[in-house]
């Protein structure tokens, strides 16, 4: 039984998470947030007060041991790290971070792997990848690329929901701004730069709810899946 690779692609706040989530737990897919492995790479990057150099971000890429856990949780050198990665300080280091070649080839090089070792392992029929260049560099040839997009207004608002549950005194201008930021970073980087791959299937989710997006993208997908199984 052949293997398939969905790219999951999209800006930030658009409900990437959740989407390639429930996508992998409904069709046996391995769920691998790659956004995870740049915020993991970032933590440790602030702890060693940020070097820019290539030699010292090369060590950080390949000596880093990132696990992601079957259900979410993030281990950097054996240590959890799920929830202080999940910060907005975080958000905006990782995009920081997500610049730097050598951390972009690390982590590339991680991700192809790990998809190796899922069609090796057999217990997948496939694995579903969400971040910002799936679809363009790390797995152009992907059976099923989608791009996920919402205005930043939409996604400011969800994100701002989110964060007012744990902070009342959050603002949402803030959110906004820096939604705005990171879309800037993420979309103007001279290395794989987020964009939407030429033969993605665009889906803007602005007026979908969850549902109705997820059901858009398992239409899609069935195919892939029938045929795979016949
Ligand atoms: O998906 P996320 O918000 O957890 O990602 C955090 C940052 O990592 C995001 O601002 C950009 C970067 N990133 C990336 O450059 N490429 C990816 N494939 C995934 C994330």
């Amino acid at each position: 039984m052949a293997f398939v690779i969905v790219a999951l692609d999209g800006p930030t706040g658009v409900g990437k998470s959740t989407l390639a989530c429930q996508l992998a737990e409904r069709n046996q897919l391995l769920y691998i947030n790659t956004g995870s492995m740049f915020r993991c790479l970032a933590w440790k990057w602030n702890r060693l007060d940020k070097p820019e150099n290539d030699e010292a971000l090369q060590k950080l890429g390949e000596q880093t041991q990132i696990v992601l856990e079957a259900d979410g949780r993030v281990r950097c050198d054996g240590e959890e790290i799920s929830s202080v990665i999940r910060t907005e300080e975080l958000s905006a280091l990782a995009s920081q971070v997500s610049r730097f070649v050598p951390i972009r080839h690390a982590l590339k090089f991680q991700q192809r792997q790990l998809v190796e070792q899922a069609k090796i392992g057999g217990a997948y029929r496939g694995a579903v990848l969400e971040g910002r260049d799936i679809g363009t560099v790390v797995l152009p040839k992907a059976d099923c690329k989608f791009f996920v997009e919402a205005s930043p207004e939409t996604r400011a608002r969800r994100r701002f929901v989110e964060l007012q549950a744990k902070d009342p005194g959050v603002r949402f201008e803030d959110v906004l701004e820096a939604l705005k930021q990171r879309d800037e970073q993420d979309r103007n980087r001279s290395e794989a730069p987020l964009h939407k791959a030429a033969n993605a299937i665009l889906v803007d989710t602005s007026n979908l709810n969850f549902e109705q997006v997820l059901s858009v993208l398992e239409q899609y997908l069935r195919p892939f899946l029938l045929t795979e199984s016949s």
